[in-house]
């Protein structure tokens, strides 16, 4: 480098030489103001992409027998003299006529960011101006300081990191992967709000919740295309819960009976039925065992075909993950259907309330015993098949 500044002050010692012995010699002011080289117009600052071509052009007036030269103005580092590049292939110069001289960087990098100095060898002081270049960089993720798929238990204080290089900085925007809408909830705060993205290097997740759990996106963009993302998995960890929305159910001897246990756990479980606290029921003729799986639910469903006297009972569908255990009881019961039931509409099929006692109290006060009938009201709240 220093031996490049030595070699363009030599040069540019010799270029002067002459013109200065000119004007020195002819001593006509008007001549002289008009033979001085001018700039004709700025530099200017310019933007260019990584790769591409960055061209700065340096237009000079009256440049009579004096020299251009192309300079790093960080470094003075000179790039090029008049015509002739002095360093690097990656620079050139061109004279676009019949007065600017253009360097040319290509392809260019990001270290080519910076000012560039375009000089004229006037005596006895040089001339020059400055332009500068931005050099846009495309989003790059980091990878080493971005977060790795993600498995926490529910209720940790998550936060989830996505980095990114490129010029201008990259903006940071995190969605979920299946356009959901993000479950999100200030620190100290109970309840969750709702966005499509959050935009910011850092995704925290505090007290974290089951229904955050999926894939996200985080993605960076600048002005520079293209966007790039990255995936990251959040897991979240819990034991089974166990709903049963209908714990008590009646059913006609000779039909078909479903029962239905709701499972939440995460990782996945082991599922299974047993009856009266003690067989496993097993997939066969008398059972029909099935299972629908969606993210961290499931739905167990027990079909108990041609429902018999001995199938009344207790049932238990049972659910176990590596966290721990949970169950669900539910109660059978036969609903006697009598052919001449005059009052059918107190079997109350499908009803709401369970295991109500209804008391009705007699019209007839000559038999006291029979002074109440007490009529059971049966509920089944379960879907059964009338043969
Ligand atoms: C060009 O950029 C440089 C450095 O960023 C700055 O100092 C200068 O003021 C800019 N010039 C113009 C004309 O914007
Ligand atoms: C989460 O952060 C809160 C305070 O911000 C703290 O009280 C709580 O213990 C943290 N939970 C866990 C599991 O670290």
């Amino acid at each position: 480098m220093e031996m490049y500044k030595k070699l363009f002050w030599a040069v540019l010692q010799g270029f002067v030489l002459l013109p200065t012995i000119a004007t020195r010699d002819s001593h006509v002011t008007n001549r002289k103001l008009v033979d001085v080289p001018q700039f004709e117009r700025p530099i200017g600052n310019h933007t260019f992409h990584i790769g591409r071509e960055a061209v700065l052009g340096c237009s000079v007036i009256n440049l009579g027998k004096h020299k251009v030269g192309w300079l790093r103005a960080e470094d003075q580092t000179v790039l090029s003299l008049h015509e002739r590049v002095v360093l690097g292939p990656r620079y050139s110069v061109s004279l676009d006529t019949p007065s600017t001289w253009q360097l040319r960087i290509r392809p260019l990098k990001a270290e080519d960011r910076g000012c560039y100095m375009c000089q004229i060898n006037t005596q006895p002081s040089m001339k020059w101006q400055i332009g500068c270049i931005d050099v846009y960089v495309p989003p790059d993720i980091i990878n080493e300081e971005t977060s790795a798929d993600v498995s926490a238990h529910e209720m940790d204080n998550i936060t989830l990191i996505c980095k990114a290089t490129g010029h201008p900085p990259p903006k940071i925007t995190w969605k979920r992967e299946d356009h959901e809408l993000m479950l999100l909830k200030k620190v100290g705060a109970r309840d969750f709000y709702k966005v499509e993205s959050y935009v910011g290097s850092s995704l925290p997740l505090w007290r974290v919740d089951r229904r955050q759990m999926g894939a996200f996106l985080c993605i960076a963009s600048n002005d520079v295309p293209p966007a790039v993302s990255k995936r990251i998995t959040l897991n979240v960890n819990f034991p089974p819960t166990v709903i049963v929305p209908n714990q008590l159910l009646g059913a006609p001897l000779g039909t078909d009976v479903v029962l239905e246990c709701t499972v939440e756990a995460y990782p996945n479980t082991i599922n299974y039925w047993l009856k009266n606290r003690g067989e496993m029921l097993l997939d066969g003729p008398k059972y029909i065992i099935y299972e629908e799986r969606s993210s961290y639910k499931v739905v167990m469903k027990l079909t108990i075909c041609q429902f018999v006297k001995s199938d009344i009972g207790t049932y238990n569908c049972v659910s176990t993950n590596s966290l721990g255990k949970g169950e669900g009881t539910l109660r059978l019961y036969e609903i006697k259907l009598y052919p001449s039931l005059q009052s059918a509409a107190e079997v109350n099929v499908g009803g709401l309330t369970e295991g109500a006692v209804k008391q009705k109290t007699a019209h007839s006060d000559s038999n006291k015993n029979n002074a109440r009938t007490i009529t059971v009201l049966f509920i089944i709240n379960v879907i059964f098949v009338l043969n």
